[in-house]
């Protein structure tokens, strides 16, 4: 599949799915999310492709954005179109089956905050800032970032990051839990690919329904969650994965891990 404003490479069951408009610091406009949609959906029924990175072209930026100028001249119905597309296409990225990690490169502010967050693992570069400016554009963050931020630092950290619409860095993003970790920029791809092929070699259905079990366990009442982690743990036994996994450890060699 050819895309305007996505670059998509294969190699070692990793895809790396680039956001790719350099020059407006890949902001997203209704193009943009409806490519990184399509492409989502096309690594997710790619047997070959085990995790998914995602990152931005350029030196400068993983995504400044949601486009201002596709947003200027919007009306209200159009507006909350665009952020209800938004919203559809990372709430894809969040529940993709495949674990997706984002390589933060760059400026990761507004859509470009809420890219990341939808995604499972964000590592940044030493470079990276983060931030929800859109109090300084007259409006709020669209794409989910009142509710991820929430979730992921807490209500009183969100709320001073988007009523301020302060940049902070990578070290601060990684004490308030934004991010997992901080690499140097050189390494931004080698160290995210390495982690990505760290989990590209383990169980994969264990992975997915790991994933699951976190996403929908965190909307559940406790008891109920843990009633579903119960049962996805159960799903476990019916994978040869599983069966591949308890023999080698009690057979003391390595798993060979089939996917299946
Ligand atoms: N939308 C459209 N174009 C953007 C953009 C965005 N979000 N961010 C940057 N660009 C464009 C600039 O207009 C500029 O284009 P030209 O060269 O044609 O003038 C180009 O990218 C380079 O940007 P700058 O010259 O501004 O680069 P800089 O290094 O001086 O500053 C920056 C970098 C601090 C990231 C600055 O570009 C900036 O503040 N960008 C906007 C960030 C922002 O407000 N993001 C939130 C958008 S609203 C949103 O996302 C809503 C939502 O939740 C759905």
């Amino acid at each position: 599949m050819q895309f305007n404003n996505l670059l998509v490479q294969k190699e070692n069951n990793l895809a790396i799915l680039t956001i790719n408009r350099p020059a407006a610091l890949n902001a997203l406009n209704a193009d943009t999310l409806h490519e990184l949609g399509q492409a989502i959906q096309m690594l997710t029924e790619d047997e070959e492709v085990k995790v998914i990175i995602l990152t931005g072209a350029g030196e400068k930026a993983f995504v400044a954005g949601a486009d201002i100028a596709f947003m200027q001249q919007l009306d209200p119905i159009a507006a909350r179109q665009f952020a209800l597309t938004g919203q559809m296409v990372f709430n894809q990225i969040e529940s993709c089956p495949k674990p997706v990690i984002a390589a933060i490169n760059g400026y990761a502010l507004g859509g470009g905050c809420e890219l990341a967050m939808a995604c499972d693992i964000r590592i940044a570069s030493e470079k990276a800032k983060f931030g929800q400016p859109e109090v300084n554009l007259g409006v709020i963050p669209g794409f989910a970032g009142t509710q991820r931020l929430a979730r992921l630092v807490g209500k009183g950290k969100a709320k001073e990051l988007i009523f301020t619409g302060d940049m902070i860095d990578a070290q601060e993003a990684y004490q308030i839990g934004l991010i997992n970790q901080i690499v140097p920029h050189d390494q931004l791809m080698d160290q995210t690919k390495k982690m990505g092929l760290k989990i590209a070699n383990k169980a994969l259905v264990a992975v997915q329904l790991a994933k699951r079990a976190i996403n929908e366990g965190l909307e559940m009442p406790l008891e109920q969650a843990n009633y579903h982690e119960a049962n996805y743990f159960g799903l476990c036994f019916a994978t040869n994965d599983q069966k591949e996994g308890m023999a080698a450890f009690l057979a003391k060699r390595p798993p060979q891990f089939q996917g299946k």
